[in-house]
Parts: structure tokens; sequence; C-alpha cells
């Protein structure tokens, strides 16, 4: 087999490989995340933080369906203040630290954005898309709350700030989403995260699979790859090259990976198949995606990203 680079970077921090684990399962404790950093994970993503220490949601919520996932964890974390302290352990590992947040307001992602570019974090991803806070609705739904918090939190230091979006079924509204990111210096974007208030029912014991909002929760896996690809492909026809895009949605092999290339992501997250199959995914993922680019005579991501070919 040829050399494959699978080298790529995100706002100039640059990614050993293409693909990460997303922010979600296996990223909450120190431990875990260490075992991230150990891992062929190109960068260590955090689990979403918020301001204090958080439970979340009752259990059961989560349970393995047979195409991925259902999930409404309800955002258990150790609090911001933890990651802070973490982020010279982490960084020591070699790899971009990225940190996820996600305030309940404004004013919580203002203190926890500014906390972290004040610190040695390399890359920050606002979560507004997390489906599963009762009374909470997800900001990325509510285009003028999104275009306000953007107007707050792209000011507060230099240090590369994305935003991590629900999925959107509309063309209108990935016009209207890629107007508002073009009017400020956003960096990236992640899309997408689970499709929200989804609802499985066991037919065995009548109940939902999961205990949190009456079972409503978020979908993941397989499911849900046809419309990641449509994200980042909209959004990579619409957005300025300046605003780059993770890639997540059901991705568990090579070839999802490389059709998340072909759509235009810059580089992909792992989120179910990392929880499924825990960190050896990485390496097998990346070795996957090596053999069949390899197979095609592509070298590099360039020679393929983006170049999805019209019918
Ligand atoms: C959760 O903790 O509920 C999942 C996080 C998310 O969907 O952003």
């Amino acid at each position: 087999m040829q050399h494959i680079d699978l080298s790529t970077n995100i706002a100039g921090i640059k990614l050993d490989s293409y693909l990460m684990n997303a922010s979600g399962p296996r990223c909450t404790s120190l431990q875990e995340l260490e075992v991230i950093g150990k891992s062929a994970s190109a960068a260590i993503v955090t689990k979403s933080c918020t301001i204090a220490f958080r439970e979340g949601n009752p259990e059961p919520r989560y349970s393995d369906l047979p195409l991925g996932s259902i999930q409404s964890m309800g955002l258990p974390n150790l609090g911001y203040k933890a990651y802070l302290e973490m982020v010279p352990q982490l960084k020591s590992l070699g790899k971009p630290v990225l940190v996820s947040i996600s305030g309940f307001s404004l004013e919580e992602n203002i203190e926890m954005v500014s906390a972290f570019q004040n610190s040695d974090i390399d890359i920050i991803e606002v979560n507004f898309s997390c489906p599963n806070i009762p009374g909470k609705a997800q900001v990325a739904y509510d285009f003028e709350q999104v275009e306000t918090a953007l107007s707050k939190l792209t000011v507060l230091g230099d240090k590369p700030l994305g935003i991590k979006l629900a999925p959107y079924f509309d063309m209108s509204h990935f016009i209207a989403m890629a107007e508002i990111l073009k009017k400020f210096p956003v960096k990236f974007i992640t899309c997408v995260n689970s499709i929200g208030n989804t609802l499985i029912i066991d037919p065995e014991t009548e109940s939902p699979m999961i205990k949190p909002k009456g079972g409503f929760g978020g979908l993941c896996g397989d499911y849900i790859k046809p419309i990641g690809l449509a994200n980042v492909r909209a959004f990579r026809e619409l957005l300025p090259e300046s605003i780059q895009i993770i890639g997540v949605g059901g991705i568990k092999n090579g070839i999802d990976a490389f059709e998340y290339l072909l759509a235009g992501a810059d580089a992909v997250q792992i989120a179910t198949c990392f929880e499924k199959e825990g960190a050896n995914c990485f390496s097998r993922i990346e070795n996957e995606l090596k053999a069949f680019m390899d197979k095609k005579g592509y070298n590099k991501l360039s020679d393929a990203k983006g170049k999805l070919k019209p019918l």
C-alpha cells in the first residue's frame, strides 16, 4: 500500500489524522480522556461541560439499537472548572485538545468561553444542539438566538471557535444558518448532533427504551448517516472555505469516513461506534479509510475532499 496521508487541520491546528472522538461517549472523566489521548484519535474532545457538575438525566438514559443508539444523557459532566484544570494534563498527551461547552444561557457560555480562551486549550466547540435538557430548546433551531450568541462569543479571544449544530432538514434552514455564520469569525461547524426527540418503543415491555422525557431522546448511529452527510454537503456548498466542517453521524468504518470526505468534511468525529467498540475504533477506521483510498489511488485527503461527483 502506498503512503496515505490523513493529516488535516482545523483553523490551522494540525491534526495527525482525519478522525477524532465526538463530544458525547466516554469523554467525561480524566481517565476516559487519557484513553482517548493514547488512542489513534487525532484530538481529545471533552464531554460538553456546563457551569456546574451535573449527574445528568435519570437512568436508563442510553440504549443500544441494531443500527445505532438512542440516548438522553442530559449532559452529565464534571463542571467546566474541572476541565479547565485538566488542560495541562491533557495537553501533555501530545495532541490537540478540543473542549465542548454547553451553557444553559448566553451568559453561561460567555463565562465558559472566556475561561477557555484564557487557557492552553487548542479549540473551542460551543454545543448549540443538545436535545436532552427538559424545558430547554435547542439553540441551533432558534436562528435569532444563534446570531446574538455568535456576536458575543466570537469576540472573546483568538482561539478557534466553532459550533455544534443540530441536523437541519429544509434547504431554507441551511441557507438561513449559512448566512448567519458568514457574518462572524466562526472557524468551523460540527454537524450533526443526534436527531433530537425521537422515540423508540419496546413492543415486548410496551415501554420506551429510555426513561427521560417520556422516552424521547437523540437518535445516533447508522440511522442518521444520510442526514449527517446531507448537512455537511449543504453547508460545504453554502459556506466559504474559511469555515471548516467537522462531520459526525453514523461513522463506523472507513467507507463511512470516506463518504463524509466526499461530502466536504475537513475532519470527522466518532460517537456511537466509539461507545460500542471502545478506543480501538479509531485505528481500525483509520486503517480501513487508508485501504479504501489506496484502492482508489488517492494518497491524501484533498484528492477526494468535497469532490462528490454529480450524476
Ligand atoms: C447529552 O448529554 O444529553 C448529549 C449531549 C448532546 O446531545 O449534545
